[in-house]
């Protein structure tokens, strides 16, 4: 399929799913107020790949990337790492709570897939 429908309605604030969209795991992540908070104030730090959280997130409170790490591919483990975000165990690549590369060896955030809201609880990934 060339798109992936999420229903947004099960997950919880703070839990996070996997979509699989064209065959690649997609972190769709129901981001708690301190977690947009740390990306929003970390806009401004020393970004290897700079880019602002509002620039990652169409509503800030879901934030949909692929979980993907842009070192080597690996599926990074989320809620982990020095950032609070995700971690990526095959090299050590740390990600924070936007999915921006902060530390270790990946060069570029998580990427974040085209998508739109049909409605309130509809992702459409693709
Ligand atoms: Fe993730 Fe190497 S593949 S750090």
């Amino acid at each position: 399929l060339s798109t992936t429908e999420v229903d947004l309605g099960a997950i919880e604030v703070g839990s996070e799913i996997t979509a699989v969209w064209q065959g690649k795991p997609v972190f769709v992540r129901h981001r708690t107020a301190d977690e947009i908070a740390a990306a929003e104030r970390d806009d401004t730090a020393n970004l290897p790949d700079p880019q602002a959280d509002a620039d990652r997130v169409i509503k800030p409170e879901w934030l949909i990337m692929l979980g993907v790490c842009t070192h080597l591919g690996c599926v990074p483990l989320k809620e982990s790492g020095d950032f609070n975000g995700w971690f990526c165990p095959c090299h050590g690549s740390h990600y924070d709570t936007s999915g921006r590369i902060r530390k270790g060896p990946a060069p570029l955030n998580l990427p974040v897939p085209p998508y739109e809201f049909l409605d309130d609880t509809t992702v459409k990934i693709g």
